[in-house]
């Protein structure tokens, strides 16, 4: 199971600790079953306001992820990627630090999510 950290700098008393129970659920969605206030609007991958910083809590290798084209598009929107970051992730199969929390389904790793 994976585990996921929620910090954020304005609440440094209040990282939270979630487990995803399943491999279909969002980042969005653990944070709301866990009263943690990510911002969100459209929950549909077309507003950005759900952006969130991911990383990896103990310097592993984090797994590769798809974006789907409608995230990558808010994603240069908001200044997040530019388009060698996306060929360089696509090339590496590496995955964005810079994701949609309402987009990215968490899947068996340990990741660290800055809101
Ligand atoms: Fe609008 Fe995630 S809530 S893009």
């Amino acid at each position: 199971m994976a585990l996921v950290t929620f910090s954020n700098p304005e609440y440094k008393d209040k990282t939270v600790y979630a487990v995803a129970g399943s491999h279909t659920e969002t980042i969005l969605k653990i944070a709301k079953e866990n009263k943690i206030p990510v911002h969100h609007d459209c929950q549909d991958g077309e507003c950005g306001s759900c952006v969130v910083r991911v990383t990896s809590v103990d310097d592993k290798q984090r797994m590769g992820y798809h974006l789907t084209d409608k995230e990558i598009t808010v994603l240069r929107q908001l200044g997040k990627l530019s388009q060698e970051d996306i060929e360089r992730l696509s090339l590496d199969d590496m995955p964005s630090e810079w994701r949609l929390a309402c987009q990215m389904i968490v899947r068996d790793e340990d990741i660290l999510v800055e809101y």
